[in-house]
């Protein structure tokens, strides 16, 4: 089994409300860092893995109504447990720049404050399932609960999205889901990087550039083109 110990790689995760933009920002930041020459591997939180795919679609099928709030925080970490082995700690020891659309700051925001589970219960599995891997950077895209609510929504029904059983909760959910995030902000904000995400793609790009630049140059791995 790897151990987060001998990692050489970064990790830089991306959290955010449903609709708050992170997917295409994560996936221009992979554009911009391959084209400076580095070797990028993404990954998303639920389902980077074949396994955590199978149990994505329990977690987020519109039918699924009846799954209890642990079961939840459990089924979301037992996916990542398996990313964690399967596809991040070897990336990592490969000294890759590993990106991941969402990770534990979303068990925290959703779980821990949207389900009112509480911190606890988030912090112990997470010592289980990651066993202390932890990302160099965060970067959270932030918008108003009502507008990202109603992107994802639209979203969901110009795709015939059958993985929304999460978009259905009401707004009161993603308010405290946004209070998480904020109090996560106020924790660690150097890891934390809270960017308003209510401007153009463009615009929130550049300051996930930044971010991420001084990241890389603090770790000793500036962009090399
Ligand atoms: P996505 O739409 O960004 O792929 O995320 C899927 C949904 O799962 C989204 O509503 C957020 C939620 N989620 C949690 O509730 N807890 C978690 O730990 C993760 C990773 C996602």
């Amino acid at each position: 089994m790897s151990t987060t110990s001998g990692r050489r790689g970064v990790f830089i995760t991306f959290e955010g409300l449903d609709g708050s933009g992170k997917s295409t920002q994560m996936r221009l930041l992979a554009e911009r860092l391959r084209s400076a020459g580095y070797d990028v591997f993404e990954s998303v939180e639920p389902g980077g893995t074949p396994i955590g795919r199978q149990i994505r679609r329990i977690l987020l099928h519109e039918d699924n109504t009846e799954l209890a709030p642990t079961a939840e925080l459990l089924l979301m970490f037992a996916a990542r447990a398996q990313n964690v082995d399967q596809w991040i700690l070897p990336a990592l020891g490969e000294g890759k720049v590993v990106l991941s659309d969402r990770w534990t700051d979303s068990t925290m925001a959703y779980q821990g404050y949207g389900r009112g589970l509480g911190a606890d219960p988030v912090l112990d599995v997470d010592r289980i399932a990651c066993r202390g891997l932890v990302p160099n950077l965060t970067i959270c895209i932030d918008i108003d609960p009502a507008v990202g609510l109603a992107r994802a929504r639209a979203r969901a029904t110009e795709k015939q999205d059958i993985e929304i059983r999460l978009e259905q909760e009401e707004l009161a959910f993603f308010r405290r889901v946004r209070e998480g995030y904020m109090q996560i902000a106020s924790e660690e904000p150097r890891r934390f990087r809270l960017i308003d995400g209510d401007r153009t793609p463009e615009l929130i790009a550049e300051d996930v550039w930044g971010a991420v630049n001084s990241a890389l140059s603090g770790l000793g791995r500036s962009i090399q083109a």
